[in-house]
């Protein structure tokens, strides 16, 4: 995906402060990596050689190494079927590591630290997207282990930031959904199904939105070096879908860019979620209100706005297309 396209601000004044990023090596952390080559910034990014998330002496070393005054937090533990049986490492990477960088973070001054969160906190059983104020109630140990890392960056800036506002140091918590990069994802899997079977049976009962990775990135680089209010900020472009129409509008955009699609549009089979069973219970609704992220990037002048869905998934399945035939 071209950054110019989806971020296409000017290198900002970071103000002398350092960027550290943990996950370097995820979905969110590569489309980091390339974000911050194309603006060419300074920052220490870390993956798990450099740092291992579920110890805590790694972590503090390595704030102590670096003293960073703006963190970027893209690491997670992310296998959300894995994490009903991983529940004590899961709470550690999900709920524990927030929680040591809110601490380090709230006391600095003009500190920044900005964190991932997901649209699992939430039961699905709101009939409408939700909105950031909707009480959490997650269905999974991945979904609480996440909510429990948010509550851990709330409750600790609000015992640690005693600074005026404008030296105060902030959060941004930015939930997202259906996060698709380079790495492991939705799209890859049913592209790679599409060429290898004539028929697929997708889940069709559970709405959500797809967020490219490179997109969130520009988000949270431009929210991190803003003045906007810290806060919880659904994060998400417009539209949603299920994973049904998803899965069939990557592989038609697929067919169009001459993949050597296997499966026709009529054989991608709608099914309930009962038929898929998974450990890990998911949300029926996931939809989250992009409002106040719209509002908020408008007013510090942004650019990511307004992209449906439709459009960031066809142009990452087409290149994905071009890349295969090279
Ligand atoms: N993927 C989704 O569909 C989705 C949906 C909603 C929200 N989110 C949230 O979005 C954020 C980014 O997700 P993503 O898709 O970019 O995740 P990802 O591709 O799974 O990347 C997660 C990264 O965390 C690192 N990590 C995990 N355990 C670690 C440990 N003990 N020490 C050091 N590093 C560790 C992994 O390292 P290795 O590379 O070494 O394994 C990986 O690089 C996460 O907060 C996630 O919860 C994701």
């Amino acid at each position: 995906m071209p950054l110019t396209n989806l971020s296409p601000f000017s290198t900002p004044d970071l103000q002398g402060r350092k960027i550290l990023v943990f996950g370097k090596d995820g979905q969110l952390g590569i489309s980091l990596q390339k974000l911050f080559l194309h603006l060419k910034i300074p920052v220490v990014f870390l993956g798990r050689e450099q740092c291992d998330l579920s110890q805590e002496q790694s972590i503090l070393q390595n704030l102590k190494q670096y003293q960073p005054q703006i963190i970027l937090n893209a690491a997670a533990y992310t296998q959300v079927d894995m994490a009903e049986q991983e529940h004590d490492l899961s709470q550690k990477i999900n709920s524990r590591v927030p929680r040591i960088l809110a601490e380090y973070i709230a006391p600095i001054p003009r500190g920044v630290l900005v964190h991932v969160s997901t649209d699992y906190v939430f039961d699905g059983l709101k009939t409408s997207p939700y909105l950031e104020i909707d009480e959490t109630r997650p269905m999974s140990q991945y979904g609480m282990s996440k909510r429990d890392g948010e509550l851990g960056i709330l409750e600790t800036f609000h015992r640690l930031n005693n600074r005026a506002k404008e030296e105060a140091a902030k959060f941004f918590i930015l939930r997202t959904s259906w996060v698709y990069g380079q790495g492991n994802n939705f799209i890859r899997t049913m592209l790679k199904l599409a060429t290898q079977k004539e028929q697929l049976k997708v889940v069709n009962d559970q709405y959500g939105c797809p967020t490219c990775s490179d997109w969130l990135a520009g988000v949270a680089l431009q929210l991190a070096v803003s003045d906007a209010e810290s806060g919880l900020y659904h994060s998400v472009v417009d539209g949603q879908t299920t994973w049904h129409g998803l899965a069939s509008f990557a592989i038609e955009t697929a067919r169009n860019a001459g993949m050597p699609v296997l499966v026709k549009p009529d054989q991608i089979f709608p099914i309930p979620t009962e038929d898929y069973p998974l450990p890990a219970p998911r949300p029926q609704n996931s939809m989250m209100d992009n409002s106040k992220l719209k509002t908020t990037l408008k007013k510090i002048g942004a650019n990511s706005l307004d992209h449906p869905w439709q459009e960031q998934v066809q142009q990452y399945v087409m290149e994905y297309v071009q890349k295969l035939s090279q």
